[in-house]
C-alpha cells in the first residue's frame, strides 16, 4: 500500500474543472489550466504546491509547467493576500506620470511595504507591470478585476477609506463601490 500524504480535490472543485475541461478537444485539456488555476484561487485565496500538484495530475501535465503559469500571470497569489488586493502599475508609462509616488502614498497610507499585507488582513499592496491603460496613469488594480485610474493621492485616500468601510459594513463588501470613476485627466 502506497502512502500519500497529499489530499485530492473535492468532488465540487473537480466538476468545475469538468466544465472547463469540456470546452477543449478532449486532447487538449491542459489548455484549460488558467481556469482551473482561477477556480483553485478563488476558492483558496492562493496557489499553493500542493494546488499545483493537484491541477497538473488533473490536467496531466507536468507540475512545473503549472507552477510557471501561476509566476508568470501575476494575478495568480504566490501566498494568501489580504481582502483587497492593490496592484499599482510601476512600469515605465506610469512612472512617468506618478506611478511611483501612487505606490508611495499607498505604503504611507497603509503603513506597510510593497509586497506586504496589513495587520488587519484588508489590504496588501503590489506593483505590476503594464495594465494597459497607460493613458490612465497612475492606475492600480483591485483583486484583479476593478481598474482604478488618475490616481491622486487624494483619490488613493479616498479608496482606501471606502474599501476599509465597505468591508466593515457588508460581509459581501465589493471594492466595485468604492472604486473611483474614471475620469478624464
Ligand atoms: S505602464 Fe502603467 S498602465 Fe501601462
Amino acid at each position: 500500500m502506497s502512502v500519500n500524504p497529499q489530499m485530492s480535490l473535492s468532488e465540487s472543485t473537480t466538476a468545475r474543472f469538468a466544465k472547463e475541461v469540456a470546452k477543449y478537444p478532449a486532447d487538449q485539456k491542459q489548455s484549460a489550466v488558467m481556469a482551473c488555476l482561477a477556480i483553485v484561487q478563488q476558492e483558496q485565496g492562493f496557489m499553493s504546491a500542493e494546488s499545483e500538484r493537484q491541477v497538473a495530475e488533473y490536467l496531466g501535465m507536468p507540475a512545473m509547467a503549472v507552477h510557471e503559469v501561476t509566476t508568470f500571470y501575476n494575478m495568480y497569489n504566490q501566498q494568501p493576500c489580504g481582502k483587497f488586493k492593490l496592484n499599482v502599475c510601476t512600469n515605465l508609462p506610469c512612472q512617468l506620470r506618478g506611478g511611483g509616488k501612487a505606490l508611495q502614498d499607498l505604503e504611507t497610507k497603509l503603513s506597510i511595504k510593497m509586497g506586504q499585507t496589513t495587520a488587519d488582513g484588508l489590504f496588501t499592496l503590489q506593483q505590476s507591470e503594464c495594465l494597459g491603460a497607460c493613458a490612465d496613469s497612475p492606475v492600480l488594480l483591485v483583486n484583479d478585476r476593478d481598474m482604478c485610474s488618475f490616481m491622486s493621492t487624494e483619490r488613493l485616500v479616498a479608496l482606501v477609506d471606502g474599501l476599509r468601510e465597505s468591508a466593515g459594513a457588508s460581509v459581501s463588501a465589493s471594492p466595485t463601490s468604492a472604486t473611483p470613476q474614471k475620469e478624464q485627466a
